[in-house]
């Protein structure tokens, strides 16, 4: 199993603290926001991880991860994303690389308290296929949404609804087989002008080759706003104080 963190884009609704650098580059407490989906990867024994890097200080990854020795890695791989396409386009430029297999991506700008082991073993024995991780928010209107049917199976993923169907917020790690490739490239630009990794998973739904885990423990998402980046930093501050 391999990891893509996905930390394209150019973090506008971060202004005018991303004006001079990469929003995946700003502390969250006392560690830089992607160390947080680096570290919850090699926790869950994935170590061949490649990062889509963009916008005007990409170098900049390099600078501050390297090899990435600081998690116990040998090499980290780099690819850049020219312009801000969507996360299926940023995923689309990493297929030379997972060569066949399957993968766990990673959206660079959110943060789990827990292990994703559970779920990277339970996608290691459907072995084809994707899963999605759902948690229970009070507001999930920035996400994407779950519409369950009447036997609480998923129906349907809506991306930002006005009106939302359930509370069960798709968050951004997601299981995939290589078949992802295939379905990105039929993938057209939503109304933001955007690959929606959305689409993505309701192509998967359509073939009946979705499955899902329920998160256990805080979810963050860090850059939906400035305040969520700073409700995260509260949230991670006060976790690794309790400890
Ligand atoms: O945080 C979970 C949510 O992430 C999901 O519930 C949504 O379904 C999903 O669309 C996504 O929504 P956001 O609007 O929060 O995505 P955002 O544009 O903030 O992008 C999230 C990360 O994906 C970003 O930190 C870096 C990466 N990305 C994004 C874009 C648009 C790229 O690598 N390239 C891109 O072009």
């Amino acid at each position: 199993m391999k990891g893509v963190i996905l930390a394209g884009g150019l973090g506008t609704r971060l202004r005018p603290l991303t004006n001079i650098t990469n929003k995946h580059l700003l502390p969250v407490y006392d560690a830089p926001m992607i160390y947080y989906p680096i570290r919850t990867l090699v926790e869950a024994g994935i170590e061949d991880i490649m990062i889509v890097c963009g916008g005007n200080h990409a170098g900049e990854f390099l600078r501050l991860l390297g090899n990435g020795e600081e998690f116990g890695l040998k090499h980290l791989n780099y690819t850049y994303q020219k312009d801000e396409g969507g996360i299926a386009e940023a995923l689309g430029l990493c297929e030379h690389f997972i060569d066949g297999e399957s993968m766990v991506v990673f959206l660079a700008d959110n943060i789990i308290e827990t292990s994703i082991a559970e779920a990277v073993r339970g996608f290691e024995k459907q072995d084809y296929g994707a899963r999605i991780i759902l948690k229970e928010v009070d507001d999930p209107r920035d996400y994407g949404v779950v519409r369950f049917n009447e036997n609480g199976e998923i129906a349907e993923i809506i991306e930002k609804p006005t009106d939302p169907p359930s509370n069960f917020a798709v968050i951004g790690v997601y299981l995939y087989d290589s078949m992802v490739f295939d379905i990105i490239r039929t993938l057209v630009p939503s109304k933001r002008g955007e690959l929606e990794i959305t689409d993505v998973n309701n192509a998967y739904l359509q073939r009946h080759r979705l499955r899902h885990s329920i998160l256990k423990g805080w979810w963050a998402d860090a850059g939906a706003s400035i305040d969520a980046y700073y409700e995260t930093i509260k949230i991670v501050a006060e976790s690794v104080m309790s400890k």
